[in-house]
């Protein structure tokens, strides 16, 4: 029998899970029970009460059997869950696990949800104005809605725009969260190789048995807002976003904005989904960039031994240069690497900025695909927002706020998604003319 949801303690973070399939079930949900008591799994929703993957290497378990792992209530759908008096109003925060084509339906009723309550809060506080003929010295504060979005954030440029322009949600890659990604992203926004001139990047992995098996629906079929699918939208999301997060894309002024793309695929011969890719990205500010990637390396990363993804970001500036390349599973095949044009003695040294810093481990560290532990640094960003955000709003109940807790901690990866999602679009465009495609920014 599910536990009926009591009020939460102190910074106890409420989060409910959208979508129960193969990367919910094996990763998302298992890294919220180990970050228990400081987050309570709150709710599970999926359409489907028996979710299935082909990717599982077991049966899934189906809503009421995880209901009864987790201590939670099920629900069939994000209505359901939010029109739920006793559970709705209660939630911090929500993952959306569900596939890429419907991330951007449950994301806007998240943030409208989010709204709602701000909105609420809003009404409140101008009543008790009203009733008190002088404005409040405290502000009524609403339950956040923090959101978690499983990568690509969506797949058409139009819900991209929207979404962006709702704002203030992680995106679940993994890669962007790494020590090591602070780190190059620091190395840039603070101008060490200068004004950057050429992005080279590409993206290898062993997952031809992913992208050419039609039962795979999700990862290799179209739906109409879709103009292609395949290793594009399953893979290059990844590296692409890295890429525009070191750049400080949301952070900093842009750099490398995308006004045209170029690109050649080529196809799985059993699904038709594109599975090598190779795309020439015009940019507003002159930099040329080059993307490529392919599904062909032999092996599994499930296997045993697990096989790699090979992955190779360089970019290059006026001042300098930085690398980051190497086998996902083997960190000691890569580093992050810099050089500098240092004025009057340009000798083409390496520096390895991680070498001997604390803190981050000195290797090729990229995607966080670990199911043990309490997940990736994309995770534990997005729990930290609900745990500062629910700790606030209690405290406002209490009639006690502490300034100190910091809430601006709520990560916005929404502009490096759009990024994203603009570039992987017009690559299905322009496969599909033959032509490069324009982006509208
Ligand atoms: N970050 C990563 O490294 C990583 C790795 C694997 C998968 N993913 C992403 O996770 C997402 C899910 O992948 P998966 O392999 O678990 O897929 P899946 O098909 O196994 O699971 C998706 C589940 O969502 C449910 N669902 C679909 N639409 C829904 C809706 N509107 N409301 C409620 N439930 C709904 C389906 O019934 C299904 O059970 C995808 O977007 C995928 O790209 C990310």
């Amino acid at each position: 029998m599910a536990e009926t949801p009591t009020r939460e303690a102190q910074g106890e973070a409420r989060i409910a899970v959208i979508g129960a399939g193969w990367w919910a079930q094996g990763w998302h949900l298992p890294h919220l029970a180990a970050n228990a008591p400081s987050v309570k799994i709150a709710a599970i929703v999926d359409a489907n009460s028996n979710p299935v993957s082909t990717l599982a290497s077991s049966p899934l378990l189906s809503l009421e059997e995880l209901s009864q792992k987790y201590g939670c209530p099920h629900y069939k759908s994000m209505d359901d869950l939010l029109s739920d008096p006793e559970v709705g109003p209660t939630i911090d925060g929500a993952i959306v696990a569900t596939s890429h084509a419907s991330h951007y339906a449950v994301g806007t009723a998240l943030l409208r949800e989010g709204i709602h309550r701000r909105k609420m809060a809003e009404g409140i506080e101008k009543e008790e104005e009203g009733v008190n003929k002088k404005p409040r010295h405290a502000q009524v504060l609403h339950r956040n809605m923090s959101i978690l979005m499983e990568k690509p954030m969506t797949t058409s440029v139009d819900e991209a725009k929207k979404l962006w322009e709702m704002r203030a949600f992680v995106i679940n890659h993994t890669a962007s969260y790494r020590p090591q990604t602070k780190v190059a992203q620091q190395i840039i926004t603070t101008n060490q190789i200068g004004r950057i001139r050429h992005i080279s990047a590409s993206m290898n992995g062993p997952l031809m048995w992913l992208f050419d098996d039609p039962k795979n629906e999700a990862w290799v079929s179209k739906t109409p807002s879709m103009n292609g699918n395949g290793y594009a939208w399953g893979q290059l999301a990844h590296v692409l976003a890295w890429t525009y997060n070191v750049l400080g894309a949301g952070s900093t002024e842009e750099v490398a904005t995308p006004t045209k793309v170029y690109c050649n695929m080529s196809h799985a011969p059993n699904t038709g989904a594109d599975v090598s890719l190779a795309a020439v990205i015009t940019c507003k500010d002159g930099i040329t960039f080059s993307l490529d990637g392919t599904a062909l390396l032999p092996g599994s990363q499930y296997a045993d031994p697990p096989i790699g993804k090979h992955i190779r970001v360089e970019m290059f500036g006026t001042k300098g240069s930085l690398m980051y390349k190497g086998d996902d599973k083997k960190p000691e095949t890569g580093r992050l690497e810099l050089r500098r044009v240092v004025e009057g003695k340009d000798d083409g040294k390496s520096e390895y900025p991680c070498e001997n810093m604390k803190g981050v481990d000195d290797g090729f560290y990229f995607e966080d695909g670990d199911p043990l532990g309490t997940g990736p640094g994309s995770m534990n960003a997005f729990l930290d927002a609900c745990r500062a955000s629910s700790q606030r709003f209690e405290q406002s109940l209490a009639g006690h706020i502490d300034e100190s807790i910091d809430e601006t901690s709520v990560v916005n990866d929404s502009l490096v998604g759009l990024r994203t999602v603009q570039i992987i679009d017009a690559m299905y465009r322009s496969s599909l003319s033959g032509l490069p495609e324009l982006i509208e920014n």
